[in-house]
């Protein structure tokens, strides 16, 4: 399957997503054996232990950007107060409405208010200095224009607070590498085909990685969208990236 041009990007991925976002959590936990969970894990506990280093420990506020069926969102609110609040923003109709269930289903392990958002990652609906931190998991890459996304998510959070981005990366090893790229560009899309009977959104998502930069590139975005103290930290072999970065 060929990559949707440029410009045809943005409505390809959104087709996908509206289509496959009934089975997407169960197809997640599947081609990452369940690892995604720790993988959130490890990027919340950096999001939040930066917020109690710097930020008013008062009213904390985030937002998870491409936040899908709200995962990760929900992972961020069970960790906070009553008077904090998450925001999740996705322009997927279907995964927003997946996540609405899940909130609802979440009950008393969330005190604090969550509102999830439909909208552009590339053009995100709030102001300048909103939020205390911002994040991305897995959507990064689906973006038309992948640093106006970075920005956009610097843009909106305060002085002092991180922005991070949780995606594929690059696996290493002579054994590894080359078992990541079979599971990956083999496996996922026949996954794909059975557990959402859609071969083609899982056949895109190999594809994706080929377009999508290398750990250093990420970097260098973070960086040139004026993020400080930029880190790669390398996750399961490298495959997994989480970059962070300080807004100065
Ligand atoms: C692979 S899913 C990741 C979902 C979730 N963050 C997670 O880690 O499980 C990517 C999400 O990005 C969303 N997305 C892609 N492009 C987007 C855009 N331009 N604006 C907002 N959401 C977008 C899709 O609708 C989808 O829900």
């Amino acid at each position: 399957m060929a990559l949707p041009a440029q410009e045809q990007k943005h409505a390809f991925v959104h087709a996908q997503f509206e289509r496959i976002a009934a089975k997407y959590d169960l197809t997640n936990d599947v081609i990452s054996f369940g690892m995604h969970r720790f993988w959130k894990e490890r990027a919340v506990q950096i999001l939040l232990k930066n917020a109690q280093n710097t930020t008013n420990p008062q009213n904390r506020s985030y937002l998870d950007v491409c936040c899908g069926t709200g995962d990760l969102s929900l992972r961020i609110a069970s960790k906070l107060k009553d008077q904090d609040s998450v925001t999740g923003l996705d322009f997927s109709g279907n995964m927003l409405s997946c996540a609405a269930s899940r909130l609802d289903k979440a009950g008393d392990v969330i005190s604090c208010k969550v509102s999830f958002v439909e909208g552009d990652a590339q053009n995100l609906p709030f102001q300048q200095d909103q939020f205390d931190g911002a994040i991305i998991s897995f959507g990064l890459r689906n973006l038309t224009d992948l640093p106006r996304g970075i920005a956009e998510m610097t843009r909106v959070v305060k002085p002092g607070g991180l922005v991070l981005n949780l995606d594929l990366g690059e696996a290493q090893g002579p054994i590894f590498a080359p078992l990541f790229a079979l599971h990956f560009d083999v496996i996922v899309p026949m996954i794909g085909a059975i557990v959402q009977n859609d071969r083609s959104a899982y056949t895109y998502l190999p594809e994706s990685r080929t377009t999508y930069p290398k750990p250093a590139g990420i970097s260098k975005i973070f960086e040139e969208s004026g993020l400080v103290d930029v880190k790669h930290i390398a996750l399961a072999g490298g495959s997994v990236a989480l970059h962070t970065g300080r807004v100065p």
